[in-house]
């Protein structure tokens, strides 16, 4: 049977659409830079000064492994390894997030410290305690045992490892408007809530070193976002679009009315592992 969350996010020929859109605003595909990609490639919220916040508060050292859990595209991964020098793994559900993300990474010459595989967050083919730190970015919506994702990432990072996490949560007794960026139904939507978030890390043995309600910082992103829309040069507005699908403005707009509406927050968590 086939997956619904695989089925949600993938799409034939990412890569070649996105290195089309860079070449339609006039830059050179042939040579790629990381950063050209960015306005495409970072699936969450707040985009990439989500990265930027999140990788900063990750504190990488050059040289450390990071696990990308649930990388997407490879935006985030490929984000970190060129801004603070570290090798990073990913992995993810959706083949076609995997092939797009490996040519992409290909293409800017950046395969020999970053690289990607097809697999299930909460079956990790790697050996226990190998990453320094892990990233796992607007992912957990996708995934209804938490603590087992808790549980797998803290399995895969080094005593002491540290992690962070963002996620869409609910709010007890309001429903948020269908479809949104990670579900276009309930069916793909595992939304718990800050208390249940916060049960799944503690569950899976991970410290809490910082929580922090991101709800405002995005709703005035995506309201300035919304106003460049309404400009007559929406490039940077349509860039998720080319890899998440037509139908991605309406799932942002229900984002950002989910969020108005307290029916949904944006969280970002800092986390570690028993030393
Ligand atoms: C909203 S996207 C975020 C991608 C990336 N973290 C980013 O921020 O650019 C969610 C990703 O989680 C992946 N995913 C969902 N469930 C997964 C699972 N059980 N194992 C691995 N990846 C999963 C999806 O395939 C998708 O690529």
């Amino acid at each position: 049977m086939p997956n619904p969350v695989t089925q949600h996010y993938g799409s034939t020929g990412i890569a070649d659409r996105v290195l089309a859109a860079i070449a339609a605003g006039g830059q050179n595909p042939h040579q790629l830079l990381p950063e050209m990609l960015f306005p495409f490639d970072q699936l969450h919220a707040r985009e990439l000064q989500a990265t930027e916040d999140h990788v900063a508060w990750l504190a990488p050292c050059p040289g450390e492994h990071l696990l990308d859990v649930g990388s997407g595209v490879g935006g985030p991964a490929r984000y970190a390894a060129a801004k603070h020098s570290v090798r990073v793994t990913g992995i993810d559900l959706t083949p076609e997030f995997v092939e797009a993300a490996r040519e992409l990474t290909d293409r800017c010459g950046l395969s020999d410290r970053v690289t990607f595989q097809i697999g299930n967050a909460l079956r990790m083919p790697f050996p226990e305690g190998s990453f320094d730190a892990a990233m796992c970015l607007y992912v957990a919506m996708n995934i209804a045992d938490k603590t087992a994702l808790a549980g797998e990432i803290a399995r895969m990072l080094k005593p002491g490892g540290r992690l962070i996490w963002s996620e869409a949560v609910g709010v007890d007794g309001q429903a948020p408007p269908y479809p949104l960026p990670w579900g276009r139904s309930r069916d793909t939507s595992s939304l718990t809530t800050e208390a249940g978030l916060r049960n799944a890390l503690e569950s899976a043995g991970l410290s809490i070193l910082e929580w922090r309600d991101e709800t405002m910082l995005q709703v005035d992103h995506a309201r300035n976002a919304r106003q460049a829309s309404e400009t007559p040069s929406p490039e940077r507005v349509m860039a998720n679009q080319v890899v998440m699908g037509d139908d991605f403005l309406e799932r942002r707009r229900n984002y950002l009315a989910g969020l108005e509406a307290g029916a949904l927050k944006g969280i970002a968590i800092l986390a570690r592992t028993p030393r």
